[in-house]
């Protein structure tokens, strides 16, 4: 086996080789199908490889497999994505060649694996658009990088009357983590509600924002409704009043680029197993100047520079807030999630999932009794919705009978449901190797479903 070199910062190989298959099948009606999207044809270093779906899924051993004796079909994207074999392909080669503790051992292979560490740091600053790989820590994911911030950064700044705004559609883990620490330092966590659309309600936004504000915590997309709400000018007005903004990206990663100097996020966070990494590694974005103000949040090796019991010196940031050995086989695989999804043009790929999102609003509007929640404007490809008569559970268990994979219940973000009043609902949630094949293939097992009541 050649080991692979896990340092390189890009993908420069050879694209797949074009799958044979014709694309997603258009169905019948008025109903547009969308059309791949393409891009440079070529794997010269540089340049970008062709993307379409079809052939992007080549990629995925995952997708070629059945489930209840049909093609799977993988609609479960916002809960994770799956693999290409790339990623399983680097961690096989990892484990099998190249696997040593970092920062740790004068030998080559902790020099090694240290150069892949840090070079996987220097990928997401990179992806990120931020200025230094100092910017980055490594975390197990948004849920630890936003409790980080709130144990670290939080229990520093927050006090008495201070306000941390938090918009209705959040996921709990960018509402649980900002009450825990609101209750240790009385702060207070305040709720900015939503348009019936599933928008931020602006002016509700402008009107709680004070000189209290200390933070805002807001999604770049929401996992159940889908909105992307308008992050860079929200951040400008927070910034106006002083208040720090943390932008949780865990759902728009896989979806559209990233520059968080353009949008100014004070922190950006994101987890790597929805963007086609492993799980257990997600990364945290702060602005220099607040990472360096941050305290430790856990101690122990790896975070210190020396230890006596006359007293304790810290190394500094990022460092500082990676206590312990790191995820290391994680932070290569996310190294290889990130070259292999930058290696396309990632427009054309936010296009095509726009399309598809377009397609799959009008054929899933064909099925009686069905309603989708939320209708923002700007969106990424997230249907949640109930179906008349039928529990949400049911809905997936029925699909699942049909190879269809998509979640039921509360979506870890019960208070979007509530603006809908409702406790719980269906998703498909879209991602780049989806096609207009899957989505009718969804559409008819539903008509079935609500055929058969
Ligand atoms: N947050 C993930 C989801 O939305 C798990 O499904």
């Amino acid at each position: 086996m050649t080991t692979p070199d896990l340092t390189r910062s890009r993908w420069t190989g050879t694209p797949p080789a074009p799958d044979p298959l014709p694309g997603g099948v258009p169905s019948a009606g008025a109903v547009t199908t969308p059309s791949a999207a393409s891009a440079h044809p070529s794997g010269l270093p540089g340049q970008r490889a062709t993307f379409s779906p079809e052939l992007v899924r080549g990629d995925f051993p995952i997708l070629h497999r059945t489930v209840n004796g049909h093609p799977l079909v993988w609609l479960d994207n916002g809960a994770t994505t799956q693999k290409p074999r790339q990623v399983i392909e680097t961690l096989a080669a990892f484990y099998g060649s190249a696997n040593s503790n970092i920062h740790r051992g004068a030998h080559t292979m902790a020099r090694e694996a240290t150069e892949a560490y840090e070079g996987g740091r220097a990928a997401v600053a990179d992806f990120l658009g931020a200025p230094s790989p100092d910017d980055i820590v490594f975390v197990r994911g948004t849920t630890e990088a936003i409790n980080l911030v709130a144990q670290s950064w939080g229990r520093t700044n927050l006090g008495p009357g201070d306000d941390i705004l938090v918009p209705v559609l959040e996921h709990h883990s960018n509402i649980v983590p900002w009450q825990m620490v609101a209750k240790e330092t009385r702060a207070r966590v305040v709720p900015v509600p939503l348009q019936p659309d599933g928008q931020i309600d602006l002016d509700a936004y402008a009107d709680l924002l004070s000189m209290r504000t200390q933070l805002v915590a807001i999604s770049h997309a929401s996992n159940v409704l889908g909105t992307v709400p308008p992050v860079r000018e929200m951040t400008a007005l927070a910034h106006r009043y002083g208040a720090k903004v943390l932008v949780d990206g865990a759902q728009a990663v896989a979806h559209f680029p990233v520059d968080v100097q353009d949008l100014d996020a004070d922190f950006y966070v994101f987890s790597g197993h929805k963007l086609f990494a492993p799980t257990g590694i997600g990364a945290l974005y702060a602005k220099p100047e607040v990472l360096h103000g941050m305290a430790p949040w856990q101690g122990g090796g790896n975070m210190i520079e020396s230890v006596g019991f006359g007293g304790t010196t810290f190394a500094p940031v990022p460092h500082l807030l990676e206590a312990g050995t790191g995820h290391i086989s994680g932070v290569v695989g996310l190294l290889s999630a990130l070259n292999w999804l930058t290696s396309f043009d990632r427009d054309a790929i936010a296009a095509y999932e726009t399309s598809l999102m377009a397609y799959a609003q009008q054929a899933m509007a064909t099925v009686p009794g069905l309603d989708l929640l939320g209708s923002a404007p700007d969106r990424i490809a997230v249907l949640t919705f109930t179906l008349a008569g039928h529990d949400p559970s049911e809905i997936a268990a029925w699909l699942d009978r049909d190879g269809i994979a998509v979640r039921a219940g509360h979506h870890c973000a019960q208070p979007a449901l509530a603006h809908y009043g409702v406790q719980s609902a269906a998703r498909a949630s879209l991602a780049l190797y989806n096609t207009a094949e899957e989505v009718d293939k969804l559409v008819a097992s539903l008509l079935r479903l609500h055929e058969s009541a």
